[in-house]
């Protein structure tokens, strides 16, 4: 069982958008998957709720009770058979809260929008993870996910020198769609919906997977993950 929490203690920056997305891509993929929705506001619970029966399941825990949800005993409560656990934290979480389940887990992701506010925040919160958090001490990987890209703009370029400055991989780029939008109103992930965009956004997601699953990431998803990236 792999567990990768989605985590970044700003606001609105995709956390519950990603965590979602990971979880049914992972579903879709095979693996028997939960979401562990650490977020009072169940967000991410409520989004799956409204998934239609015939796509792939995905089992959902809530997060009514915070202290114990960060210790062990998240265990407890999912299908021993699960495979694959996605977290989903709220905005302002603090590391302390959640050490245990940060410090046991396979993975990291840390979502971060191209935005003067939205860098300097990460930029804190990344050093608290590896200071207070000591997550490398304990050999869990950390990766962030660039996200709600528009290509050509300025705020793009200002997010890439902050990318390239730290020493963390980008696992993908995705871009700002409204097809985000649409897939959450009908319980799925954005990999799920056709349409113009459909393939990119497969590739987008499958990175994602390639990465935490350490596999190459196909060329081809590299190349449109890369897409994304303001030009040096
Ligand atoms: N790539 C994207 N393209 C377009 N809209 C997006 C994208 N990612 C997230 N959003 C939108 O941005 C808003 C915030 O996203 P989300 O709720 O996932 O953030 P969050 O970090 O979970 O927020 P909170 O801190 O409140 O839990 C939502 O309306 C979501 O639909
Ligand atoms: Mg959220």
């Amino acid at each position: 069982m792999r567990r990768i929490i989605v985590i970044n203690a700003k606001g609105g920056c995709g956390k519950t958008t990603i965590a979602v997305n990971l979880a049914t891509r992972y579903a879709a993929r095979g693996y028997l998957t939960a979401l562990f929705d650490y977020d009072p506001l169940g967000a991410g619970q409520q989004w799956l709720q409204r998934r239609d029966s015939e796509a792939p399941a995905v089992v959902t825990v809530g997060a009514a009770d915070r202290a114990a949800t960060a210790t062990r005993a998240w265990q407890l409560r999912v299908p021993p058979e699960t495979q694959r656990i996605v977290v989903d934290t709220p905005a302002s979480v603090q590391i302390h809260e959640i050490l245990d389940q940060l410090r046991t887990a396979d993975a990291v992701l840390v979502p971060v929008l191209p935005s003067p506010v939205d860098i300097r925040a990460t930029a804190d919160f990344i050093r608290d993870l590896l200071l207070i958090g000591k997550v490398r001490h304990h050999r869990t990987r950390i990766g962030i996910v660039a996200n709600r890209l528009r290509r050509n703009t300025r705020a793009l370029g200002d997010l890439e020198r902050f990318l390239d400055a730290l020493d963390i991989p980008v696992v993908t780029r995705l871009r700002d769609s409204q097809r985000y939008l649409h897939a959450a109103e009908r319980g799925l992930g954005v990999h799920e919906m056709t349409g113009r965009g459909a393939y990119g956004d497969r590739l987008a997601w499958d990175a994602v997977i390639d990465w935490l699953e350490q596999r190459e990431t196909d060329s081809l998803a590299r190349a449109f993950t890369d897409r994304l990236r303001a030009p040096s």
